[in-house]
């Protein structure tokens, strides 16, 4: 194909422009001359006269020497003849490229950034280090570069391309992390790291790196963002950063990175809005204990594990001082950690050091805080503003501003946007993987196995297809409540309604059937009749509007009075005239349904299950596929948001933080999940170091289960934080898949993190003693095993220290 087009255009003997086949449209701007595309400030590519089926970026024509015309081809930029790629966004690539040192390809990264960054002077080093507009600098060759593509669970910041195709949209990560199956995530990152370069490669969006994921704990249910978060357990967040990143980080060629990667949000950031206080001003107070207990570990696990080479620092102070000025949690991070990557500010978050917590009087020192605590891109204005004026008054040493250049061009180089003429496998990804029905499969086999049924009485599920159904609930019509947030383009033209509602997967699905579907949940007195005219109910209750959201929290976790009022009706009509019915919840944050827990027959939760979620949702509850989620939350009592102050960032206050410390008693437990089938489980080996369970489906269909290893402490782990936990810690788990009769066996291996507490110090230790270990599948028949570590742990092993600045 690359070669076709060089031939092309060498046959046609102009070789000025590299080839953007599937970016002609977008050129914005036809001229015949370079001075007039010149002179026009907003043009950014110009049309070739000559061939006018291609494009040339204005980068590149300044490159020449003027008065030139670009279409020339002795003169011209012939990129294309050594690889015949459009080097959009690529440094490097223009005559005389080679005259640089930074763009010697054989020279270690090191030399080469020793050469470029002192060419970055004081005045055009802000915008450089500037989110979303780190600015061209014709002058040695560099293009523009757009730092923080959002994608959580899907590209953001980018159009549908030219052709329709718009990028593939998963399940939100509340849900795939309700799979208890990484694969699903490792997966999607693959599908964002090969579509991002696809978007680079036809000239579409000049980014390389994602904002995501995040991997904040889900701390208290009112957080808004909860519906990005991976749940409520420190491992599990770890794995999802680490899956995460092994997706979209490492693609098909080992000599570069396909993408870099941001772990959100650095650190302790669990506050949108709340009680006038908002995430700008709000001073976390996080003890030692917590911050290594709770919230550093998915940070470390993904850096460490997972290679991950960004991470966003928050909005918040941490225990007095902003997270984006704090040297110390960089030291954290690189020191400690070995962190080799690059840092952003969330957005304006060193203008909020002066603007909004008041730490500094002016943007200059913000500047000088933000940079001397480790902060390389600025996302926000702050560096453009006042970084020329901190390092020519002194204020800021420029070595820090060096610092900062490197890491981030260092990500560039890693990534080969300095190497345009060296061959590489991920410059051939063509455009037509951007929402592939191969990608679109991926998304849907996800979205199935977010599926969590949590009450199934009398076997209510699943349904008989080809009976009337009433499918009823505020969500049933409108597609946009089942995507979540951080939704990027879905459908062509900004559009939602290319893919199918609740209403239109349960009508497919129910072949043979009569669906009716219905969506006033004002007509309550309609609605009852419904339910009790058809023979099949679903009722759907969600908080896709109302569940909290970036910007604000909840002060409410229960499903408000309206939804309330209709579903109740719903409930007791399907009831009084024996129809069975299932209670769908869409919702990213929880909704605690202290008395549908109770009423409705049978409960599936389905989060935000995303654009093949209609038809997840319908085949699960049709038995065409059988669920196998976990709850990756407590469920708490919707009372409980007035046990615990939603400020205070403890995981043992009041009734205590999820299941780790909650002491009350759940609506429903993280890890618990029922399926269509029944599994058995047996220890069958024991040792220190791995514990083997075999599992058997000894029900009648396929299905698949979890096999959980949690952890307690031995008694000799000195009392006090730490040892609120029902049946311990989480340390590992597998999700198999069994056919009717079969067994298998599930491996766990406890590792000396896994046998570790921390202390109130911060500091992880291994205890000698007793430890308890509880194999479970989240329900009730737990297996317990004591490990003895008497002899092998000598008193008190500190197996990692923590770095204490307050
Ligand atoms: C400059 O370019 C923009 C974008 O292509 C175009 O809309 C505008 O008409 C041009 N202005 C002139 C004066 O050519
Ligand atoms: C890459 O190739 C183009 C076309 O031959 C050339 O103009 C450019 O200088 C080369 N870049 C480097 C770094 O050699
Ligand atoms: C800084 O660099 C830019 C771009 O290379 C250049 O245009 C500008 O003149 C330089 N400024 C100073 C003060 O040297
Ligand atoms: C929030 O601010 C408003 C206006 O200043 C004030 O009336 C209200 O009492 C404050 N609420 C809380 C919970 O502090
Ligand atoms: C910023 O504040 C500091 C401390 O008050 C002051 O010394 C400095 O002059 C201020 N800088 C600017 C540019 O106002
Ligand atoms: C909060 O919860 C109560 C029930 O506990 C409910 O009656 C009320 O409507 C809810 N308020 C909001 C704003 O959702
Ligand atoms: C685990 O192993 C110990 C001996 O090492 C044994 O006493 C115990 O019964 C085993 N537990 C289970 C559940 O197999
Ligand atoms: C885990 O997810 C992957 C990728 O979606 C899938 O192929 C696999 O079947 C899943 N495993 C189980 C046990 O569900």
């Amino acid at each position: 194909m690359k070669i076709s087009q060089f031939t092309l255009l060498a046959a046609l003997g102009t070789v000025c422009f590299r080839p953007v086949v599937a970016q002609q449209d977008a050129c914005n701007g036809v001229y015949t001359d370079q001075s007039s595309c010149d002179a026009n400030s907003t043009c950014t590519w110009c049309k070739c006269a000559a061939l006018p089926s291609g494009c040339f970026e204005k980068v590149n024509a300044k490159k020449l020497p003027a008065g030139v015309y670009i279409c020339d081809s002795s003169q011209g930029d012939d990129g294309a003849v050594t690889t015949g790629y459009n080097n959009f966004g690529y440094a490097c690539a223009g005559a005389g490229a080679d005259k640089f040192k930074f763009c010697d390809t054989k020279l270690s990264l090191d030399e080469r950034l020793d050469d470029l960054v002192p060419r970055i002077n004081n005045s055009v080093a802000g915008q450089q280090l500037t989110a979303r507009e780190s600015a061209e600098l014709p002058g040695i060759g560099l293009p523009s570069y757009y730092w923080g593509t959002n994608a959580i669970h899907g590209l953001q910041n980018v159009e549908c391309l030219k052709s329709g195709q718009c990028p593939t949209s998963f399940p939100a990560p509340c849900g795939l992390a309700a799979s208890w199956n990484l694969s699903n995530v490792e997966e999607m990152g693959r599908v964002l790291g090969v579509e991002l370069r696809a978007y680079l490669n036809t000239g579409a969006h000049n980014s390389l790196d994602t904002w995501s994921p995040t991997v904040n704990l889900n701390r208290d249910p009112r957080w808004g963002r909860n519906v990005e978060s991976p749940g409520e357990d420190p491992l599990i967040n770890g794995l999802y950063g680490t899956a995460y990143s092994k997706g979209v980080q490492y693609g098909s060629d080992d000599n570069y990175m396909q993408t870099v990667m941001t772990l959100k949000h650095w650190v302790a950031y669990s506050v949108e809005s709340y009680d006038n206080v908002t995430r700008h001003t709000f001073n976390a107070k996080v003890s030692a204990f917590d911050l290594a207990d709770s919230y550093f570990p998915a940070f470390k696990a993904s850096i460490q594990n997972g290679g991950a080479l960004g991470v966003m620092c928050s909005y918040n102070e941490l225990n007095g001082k902003p997270t984006c000025g704090n040297p110390e949690l960089t030291k954290t991070l690189r020191e400690d950690w070995g962190f080799e990557g690059y840092i952003t500010s969330d957005s304006d978050a060193c203008g909020d050091i002066y603007r909004s917590h008041g730490y500094e009087p002016n943007g200059t020192l913000a500047t000088r805080d933000c940079l001397a605590g480790g902060t390389d891109i600025d996302s926000g204005k702050t560096y453009v503003d006042y970084l020329s004026a901190s390092v020519e008054d002194g204020t800021t040493d420029r070595k820090l501003v060096d610092a900062a250049l490197r890491n981030t061009y260092r990500m560039r180089m890693k990534m080969g946007l300095f190497d345009p003429n060296v061959t590489s496998s991920l410059r051939e990804i063509p455009e037509s993987v951007v929402g592939s029905s191969e990608n679109q499969v991926k998304s849907l086999v996800a979205a199935r196995q977010t599926m969590v049924l949590l009450k199934n009485e009398k076997n209510t599920l699943p349904f008989a297809k080809g009976k009337s159904l009433a499918v009823m609930g505020r969500a049933v019509s409108d597609g946009k409540s089942i995507l979540g947030n951080y939704v990027g383009p879905i459908c062509k033209d900004k559009r939602f309604d290319c893919f199918d509602t609740l209403c239109e997967g349960f009508t497919k699905a129910n072949s043979g059937g009569k669906t009716a579907c219905y969506d006033d949940v004002n007509d309550i007195d309609g609605a009852a009749k419904a339910a009790k005219d058809a023979e099949t109910v679903v009722l759907v209750i969600d908080n896709a509007y109302n569940g909290g959201g970036e910007g604000h929290d909840r002060y409410n976790i229960s499903l408000e009075d309206h939804q309330q009022a209709y579903a109740n009706a719903v409930v007791a009509a399907a009831a009084a005239a024996g129809r069975p019915l299932v209670l769908v919840m869409i919702n990213g944050g929880a909704i605690s349904i202290d008395t549908l827990k109770g009423t409705a027959p049978a409960i599936l939760e389905a989060w935000m299950p995303g654009v093949h979620g209609a038809q997840a949702v319908a085949e699960t509850v049709f038995g065409d596929s059988n669920p196998g989620g976990k709850m990756p939350v407590t469920m708490y009592p919707s009372n409980y948001v007035d046990q615990v102050d939603f400020f205070d960032m403890s995981m043992t206050a009041g009734p205590g933080r999820s299941y780790r410390y909650y002491k009350g008693e759940p609506l429903f437990s993280f890890g618990f999940g029922l399926s269509y089938t029944t599994f058995s489980m047996k220890v069958t080996k024991n040792t220190t170091s791995e514990i083997e369970v075999e599992v058997t489906n000894t029900g009648k269909v396929a299905g698949s289960e979890v096999v959980q290893g949690y952890m307690a402490p031995p008694a000799r782990a000195p009392a006090g934080p730490g040892t609120a936990a029902v049946r311990g810690k989480l340390f590992g788990f597998e999700r198999v898949e069994l056919g009717p009769g079969e067994t298998k066996t599930v491996k766990l291996k406890a590792d000396d993190q896994a046998f570790s507490h921390v202390g109130a110090d911060g500091h992880r230790r291994l205890y000698p003693g007793e430890h308890t270990i509880t194999i479970s599948r989240g329900h009730n028949d737990d297996i317990q095993l004591v490990v003895d570590r008497t002899t092998d742990v000598p008193e008190k092993v500190v197996i990692e220290r923590f770095r204490k600045w307050w």
